[in-house]
């Protein structure tokens, strides 16, 4: 299947009851063929009136992460969620939409081929890592999941409501620049 052929489809996808709230599918973001990707749990209010992931205040906490390491959205890498529309009232999505929803993304990172996957949090940790994986103690490992180098970071909305937790992740995103200058330097090269 194409990029188009995937967009399309997805954009008419009735598989749960979300597509019957949601203003927009949000598809995904930036490079399609990044040697980087990004996941995170899904759609929120404003992700949702203007079809894009991450562009609320916790949206602009990540650009500010990405610039940190040298990655932007536009330029280096892709970003996608686990479910493709919001789930009303921002609760966490259902094992069943997730489950509705996982065959876009999974057909979304088969196209992209990333090197290494970033989780946002730990709900796209737990769909792309392991099941019970957990992201207090977790955060920054990484793991080889069928030959791509894994890892999660706190999601921006946690770190917006905890900002205790920003050393941390400070941490983590140097460990990834690391990792990313050791796999695909070539993410560098890219403007
Ligand atoms: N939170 C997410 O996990 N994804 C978005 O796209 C926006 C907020």
């Amino acid at each position: 299947m194409t990029w188009e052929e995937l967009e399309k489809a997805a954009k008419a996808c009735r598989r749960c009851a979300l597509c019957e709230t949601r203003t927009n599918l949000v598809f995904g973001v930036g490079v399609r063929d990044a040697q980087v990707m990004f996941i995170g749990e899904g759609p929120g209010e404003n992700e949702d009136l203007q079809g894009e992931p991450f562009v609320g205040r916790g949206g602009q906490l990540l650009d500010t992460m990405l610039e940190i390491i040298g990655l932007d959205r536009r330029k280096n890498i892709y970003i996608a969620n686990i479910v493709k529309c919001r789930p009303p009232r921002n609760r966490d999505p259902l094992g069943t939409e997730q489950e509705a929803c996982i065959g876009w993304l999974r057909a979304q990172i088969g196209l992209v081929r990333p090197r290494i996957i970033v989780c946002l949090g730990r709900i796209a940790a737990q769909v792309i890592i392991k099941p019970d994986f957990k992201i207090t103690q977790e955060h920054g490992v990484f793991f080889d999941v069928d030959g791509i180098q894994c890892t999660a970071l706190y999601h921006p909305a946690a770190l917006l409501r905890d900002p205790r937790k920003k050393p941390d992740t400070f941490v983590d995103l140097k460990a990834l620049q690391a990792k990313i200058l050791e796999l695909c330097p070539d993410t560098y090269k890219r403007s």
